[in-house]
Parts: structure tokens; sequence; C-alpha cells
């Protein structure tokens, strides 16, 4: 018998929807926080069946659905799109969009036009970005806007140049320093959590008690009031090399190479379709219409001017 305490199953339906509020009451209960990407209406759905709390329609999009190698091509049109898709999936997790690079970082009027676009045309819950530093008004400004906002610091992916590639953040005093004080920061400009990216356990449990908003790790250790991951990730939807802190809990790319390459087969096999997957029509009626056409009737066709 697991020695492991059950987990409850929150997709059963009647589930109450998941709010800002409810995140800083399961924080004080000590109740760990489930977040997943997610960029469209299946995906959604999934995140919806499976009861996870939060739903980031992330700007990973760029690299895990539009092929890029990096988050920063993508952009507001796009995120919008998806989110809304994401929204007409779901209807417990809180949602939360993603604002891309270069969405916020102009000025606090352009950071709250896009954010009111993730409200307005997608129907989010709240809004992320990414850093401390300049962000950190972004943030305030955005949250007066009467929009929540998350925060997001260590490894921060749309400054991933600046960092010196898709790194490990915190392993140094100072670098550990920086993540206390912009955390510390975006907290107090009022963002309602905030996300850990690729630091150090030992760092994060350090930072902690520091943290009165719920903090979510992804790569920071178990000390985290929750966890996030990619959809494709823990899916294993994507193939090749994955960040340490990447679990699959699947191994959907390979799934789906064998179910379409199975069709393949069958297609090439002439084994596809089968008597189950086609439609029937009257024989006599078959019958009429080849007499039709064996009598030369096509050649009198208005299309044969
Ligand atoms: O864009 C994203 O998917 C994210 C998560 C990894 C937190 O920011």
């Amino acid at each position: 018998m697991s020695t492991h305490p059950q987990p409850q199953h929150p997709g059963e339906p009647g589930r109450a929807p998941v709010t800002v509020p409810r995140l800083a009451e399961m924080k004080e209960m000590g109740e760990p926080m489930v977040m997943v990407t997610a960029y469209d209406f299946p995906s959604a759905r999934v995140a919806e069946e499976a009861g996870v709390d939060i739903v980031l329609v992330g700007d990973t999009a760029a690299m895990v659905v539009l092929g890029y190698d990096a988050t920063t091509p993508v952009g507001m049109d796009e995120m919008v799109t998806m989110a809304s898709a994401v929204r007409r999936g779901l209807r417990t997790p809180l949602l939360i969009g993603d604002m891309p690079f270069g969405s916020y970082e102009r000025s606090n009027e352009h950071a709250i036009e896009n954010a009111q676009r993730f409200v307005r045309e997608a129907g989010v819950d709240a809004v992320k970005l990414e850093r401390g530093g300049p962000s950190v008004e972004r943030a305030r400004a955005i949250v007066s806007s009467g929009i929540p906002v998350m925060g997001h610091v260590g490894l921060t992916p749309q400054s991933a140049s600046a960092l010196g590639g898709f790194k490990a953040q915190g392993k140094t005093v100072e670098s550990a320093k920086q993540i206390a004080h912009d955390a510390h920061e975006l907290q107090a400009a009022g963002c309602f959590a905030i996300v850990f990216e690729a630091v150090p356990a030992a760092v994060t449990e350090a930072l902690m008690p520091h943290i009165h908003v719920p903090v979510i790790g992804i790569g920071a250790g178990l000390s985290t009031d929750g966890q996030v991951l990619v959809f494709h990730d823990l899916l294993g939807m994507t193939s090749g090399h994955a960040p340490t802190f990447v679990k699959r809990y699947a191994d959907i790319h390979d799934e789906m190479v064998a179910g379409v390459r199975s069709y393949a087969d069958e297609v090439r096999t002439r084994h596809f379709p089968d008597a189950d997957h086609v439609y029937s029509a009257d024989e006599a009626a078959v019958a009429e219409l080849k007499a039709y056409l064996d009598q030369g009737s096509l050649a009198t066709s208005p299309w044969d001017w």
C-alpha cells in the first residue's frame, strides 16, 4: 500500500473556479498549487479534466507550438488568439496570459493596453510578465489598472541572451541576491504570485520565508507553493533535449508518430478506409447512376462548352 497521501481529484464536476484569493488561501493552508501551460482548446480541456489549478498561456508557445528556438518571436496577436482558444476550453482553473517580449517594456500605458487586450479579447483572469528591474513599475501599473499580475524571476527566457543562455540562475551570491530583490519588489508592486524558474533548490528554500505571495516553481525545488511545467514537456510531446527540470509523465510524441505511421501503412496497403468507416448508398440508386454515366451523359454537361 502507498505511504503517500492520496491526492483529491479536483477535476470532478462542481469544483469552484480558482481565483486569486483562493490561491492566497491555498498558500496559507499549505495546499500545493498545480500549474501547466496550454496553448489551444484541446490542451485546455486536458488541463480542465485533470483538475489543475492554474493554466498559463505561456510565450513558450513560440518554441513548443510555433517551432522557434526562443520565446521572443511570438507577438500579442498570436498570444491573444491562443488564449481565446484556451479560454473556450476552461471552466475552473485560473487563466493567465503571458505578456510576450515587446508587449510591456516600452511604457506603462503600452503594458496596460496589452494586458487589457488579453482580458477583453481572450477573457484571461490575470497576466504574467518577466524580470524585476523595469518590469516592477509595469507590474505596478497593470495591477493599478485592475488586472492581477504574476511575476517571473530567475531564468527569464525573454532575456536569455543577456543571462548567457537558458541557464540556472542564483548560483552565485550576487545572482541569488538579485532574485531575492526582484521577487521582493514584485511582491511589493502587488503581484499576486511569482514564478521562480531554474533556481537552485537551496536558494529557493532560503528565499521562501521572505515571500508572502504564492511562489510557483519550475526547476526551483520542492519548497515552493506550487509547480509549473510546460504541457508539451510533461507529456513528452517534444522530442530531443529537455531542461533538467522537465519530468516526462507520458511519451505522447512516440505514440503520435506510431499512430500516424499505422494510418500511413493502412493507406498504402489499401486497408483504410475499411467497412466501418464508409457511408452506404442505396444499390438501385448506384445502379441508376452507373447507367446514366455509361450513356455518356457527362459529355452534355454545362462544363463541356
Ligand atoms: O512561457 C512559459 O511557459 C512560462 C513558464 C515556463 C512559467 O513562462
